[in-house]
């Protein structure tokens, strides 16, 4: 007897400046993909797994050199993929995970102006074989952003106004590069307005 082959799952991403309203918008992502009777698995980077968690906290908080985060961050990826993502999209289910590789090009060669070689090496060496189906971009004036966030800030979040600039049109260069794979969500706007916005495109796409 042939054992049926299923379809790998959709991996959809969302990526955007630290208080460009991805966590707020992600759910409705999910429900919206639920309701179509689809099983999907939130995830999010860096972490995603107990071990990636921990990664994370020392990602977020810990000095380190520009190297020494762009390895940590495939790290926690390859962890994530290894444990969560992969298996997952192998069962059929679809993946939706907040921020994966287009943030290392994004943070690590944009914000902390990195070789870009860094990143396409470490992201064919944990991922060549995979990449997001779609990717979600909030995008949004950074200094706006960073007045939204009102928790205490991380790492990342810390840094000065020049490097979120940086963050931001690195995000747009790589929708330059990849028009088709990118959404780009005007984040000014309201948020039922983005959320009506989002179930609109995840109640059809495929
Ligand atoms: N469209 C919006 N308009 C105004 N405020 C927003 C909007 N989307 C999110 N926010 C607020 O901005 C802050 C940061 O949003 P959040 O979803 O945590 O961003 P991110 O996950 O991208 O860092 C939160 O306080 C959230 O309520
Ligand atoms: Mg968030």
């Amino acid at each position: 007897m042939s054992e049926q082959k299923i379809k790998r799952g959709r991996f959809i991403t969302v990526e955007g400046v630290d208080g460009a309203g991805k966590s707020s918008q992600i759910q409705v992502i999910a429900e919206t993909i639920r309701n179509r009777g689809i099983e999907l698995v939130i995830t999010r980077e860096p972490g995603g797994t107990p071990t990636a968690e921990k990664i994370r906290e020392i990602l977020l908080s810990e000095p380190m050199s520009p190297k020494c985060e762009a390895l940590l961050m495939f790290a926690s990826r390859q962890e994530n993929l290894d444990k969560v993502i992969r298996p997952a999209l192998a069962a059929g289910k679809w993946v939706l995970c907040d921020r994966f590789t287009d943030a290392s090009y994004a943070y690590q060669v944009y914000g902390r102006e990195q070789p870009k070689e860094w990143v396409d090496e470490l992201s064919d060496f944990v991922h060549h074989d995979l990449q997001p189906d779609r990717t979600v971009l909030f995008d949004l004036d950074t200094d706006i952003a960073m007045k939204r966030l009102e928790r205490k800030l991380d790492r990342f979040e810390s840094e000065n106004s020049e490097f979120h600039k940086r963050v931001r049109k690195g995000y747009l260069k790589l929708v330059e590069e990849q028009p088709d794979r990118f959404l780009v969500v005007d984040s000014s706007k309201p948020k039922e307005e983005i959320s009506q916005l989002l179930q609109e495109e995840f109640s059809t796409w495929d």
